[in-house]
């Protein structure tokens, strides 16, 4: 088994232990401030990556590796509503560039079955970045009245 795929594998789920977290401490500030709406959709995203996450997990036991525990950055704290989308936005960008390589790797290294990994998490990884550059946009735009929307 392919000691790069190991790697390539370890570095998405570093990945997706940022976004966890990221994501996480974004929806108990959300609630503070009384974002209910938002609060809940980052807490699915969330979910949706400690899926990934375990995913990788398997595969990285199933190849004889060993899961890494560690993220690759530390959470932002305390942003604007507009700048936790832009956050956002790099960790799914990231993400994306990532495993879109990673699967050209894993080809090469003939595993197919950690390059449909790649692939599947690739598709969860661009409805979330297009969620965040939605929400975004829609903020920008429309401004506190779209705002009042994703309260409760
Ligand atoms: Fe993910
Ligand atoms: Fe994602």
């Amino acid at each position: 088994m392919s000691q790069k795929v190991i790697d390539l594998l370890n570095k998405g789920r570093s990945r997706e232990l940022t976004a966890i977290s990221q994501y996480m401490s974004q929806h108990y500030e959300l609630e503070d401030s009384d974002f209910g709406k938002l609060a809940a959709k980052f807490k699915e995203i969330a979910i949706t990556e400690m899926k990934h996450a375990e995913k990788l997990a398997e595969r990285i036991l199933f190849l004889k590796g060993e899961p890494t525990s560690k993220p690759d950055a530390l959470p932002k704290k305390g942003q604007q509503i507009p700048n936790m989308m832009t956050t956002n936005m790099v960790l799914e960008s990231t993400a994306i560039k990532l495993y879109n390589e990673a699967a050209m790797v894993c080809a090469a290294e003939q595993d197919q079955i950690s390059k449909e990994l790649f692939e599947d998490l690739l598709k969860d990884e661009e409805d979330h970045l297009n969620y965040f550059e939605n929400t975004k946009d829609h903020v920008d735009k429309l401004g506190a009245a779209y705002l009042a929307t994703l309260a409760g």
